[in-house]
């Protein structure tokens, strides 16, 4: 989707990196607790360092809800994640998202109208009564509310297995239409015993999904068909290589990543998992990681008694998490220490009441 980011004055573009940190540091001393730098761990550096709390985008959800107190949140992630901190906070809160064009290719490969009619088709085919939608936080509060709404749930990468669980025991779900990544609609199915002829997935673009009417009665699991074009990158091949190279390696990837390649891995789990994994690793423990690569890079950095390196040694960075940068960062909080609000997000009371439901149903399972 494309967002109108405002071109940034000069003081900003030309400005080298040491004087814009001595300012971010500036702005934000101005505006003490009245500000909460949230950053997730795609981040760059040059953002990372100046978090009042970083985390997947589960953790940060929750840190934005558990503060009411501070009139400002400065998201340093994408457009869904600050959303949905706008929908879990109250009316008086601020979100700020440092630059406009901070989306994600996955959440946009799922909108409104296409879900809309998948949901008339699967009303044709088979009825909608005992279906339970479930999106991952990786969507648009417009979905997040279509899900609400229809007595579903959002779910993270974190909690998935927890959500989908709910969706099957306490909604009494015949079968999930998951949005919008397919990848971790199938891992997660997986992982709670179903197979791979339980899923089906659906293709927004041809008519009933391009399923046929038995293929959907008999799925459990409708898949969305998104996917995330950094996870899609990693491969069994890369795994097998990695092993080859040293057998004491540890792989450890994301669940967005292809099922094969979560099959082989000798582990999975969301960005915040994934740290925590690396990091209370044994000293001399080699890793392969199939995530982002700051995060990677800063996982390396940090852990210097260890041996981390990124599954895929040409890996891209997420081009929308990357947009924030120190300049982006030290605009939004001068305007912000000089009274001025650049960049808020901001859902409209309808989508986010219904937004709110689905986001609090998974702050209640998990
Ligand atoms: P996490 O919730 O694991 O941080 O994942 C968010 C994301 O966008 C991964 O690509
Ligand atoms: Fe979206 Fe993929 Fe970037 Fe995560 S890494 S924000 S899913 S494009």
């Amino acid at each position: 989707m494309v967002r109108l980011q405002q071109v940034l004055p000069e003081r900003y573009t030309t400005a080298p990196e040491y004087e814009l940190a001595a300012r971010i540091g500036t702005a934000k001393g101005k505006l003490g607790d009245r500000v909460l730098v949230l950053c997730h761990h795609y981040q760059r550096d040059e953002v990372y360092e100046w978090a009042d709390a970083t985390g997947d985008s589960f953790k940060l959800a929750r840190h934005a809800a558990d503060h009411p107190e501070v009139p400002f949140i400065v998201f340093c992630g994408v457009h869904f994640m600050a959303e949905s901190a706008d929908v879990l906070t109250h009316d008086e809160q601020v979100v700020i998202l440092p630059d406009l064009n901070a989306g994600c290719s996955m959440a946009d490969m799922a909108d409104t109208e296409q879900v809309l009619d998948a949901w008339d088709d699967l009303d044709d085919l088979c009825g909608t009564d005992r279906i339970v939608p479930i999106t991952y936080m990786n969507s648009s509060a417009a979905l997040k509310a279509f899900v609400g709404e229809h007595g579903g749930a959002v779910c993270t990468s974190s909690n998935a297995r927890a959500v989908l669980t709910w969706a099957f025991e306490e909604q009494r779900a015949e079968k999930v239409l998951f949005f919008p990544d397919q990848h971790l609609g199938r891992n997660t199915a997986v992982q709670l015993g179903h197979s791979l002829q339980d899923c089906a997935v659906w293709n927004p673009h041809h008519e009933f999904g391009g399923l046929e009417e038995r293929e959907v009665k008999a799925a459990t699991f409708l898949l969305w068909k998104g996917h995330c074009s950094v996870h899609q990158r990693f491969t069994v091949d890369q795994i097998e290589r990695a092993r080859a190279e040293n057998p004491q390696v540890r792989v450890i990837v994301h669940p967005e990543c292809a099922h094969e390649v979560v099959r082989a891995a000798d582990h999975v789990g969301s960005t915040e998992v994934i740290l925590r994994t690396v990091t209370d690793s044994e000293p001399g423990t080699a890793w392969a990681v199939g995530t982002e690569i700051h995060m990677v890079q800063r996982l390396a950095a940090n852990n210097p008694d260890k041996a981390v390196a990124s599954l895929d040694p040409l890996v891209c960075p997420c081009s929308t998490m990357f947009r924030i940068d120190a300049p982006h960062l030290c605009w939004a909080l001068e305007n912000l220490a000089d009274g001025n609000v650049v960049n808020r997000i901001e859902v409209d009371s309808a989508t986010a009441h219904w937004a709110r439901v689905a986001l609090q149903r998974m702050l209640d399972i998990t």
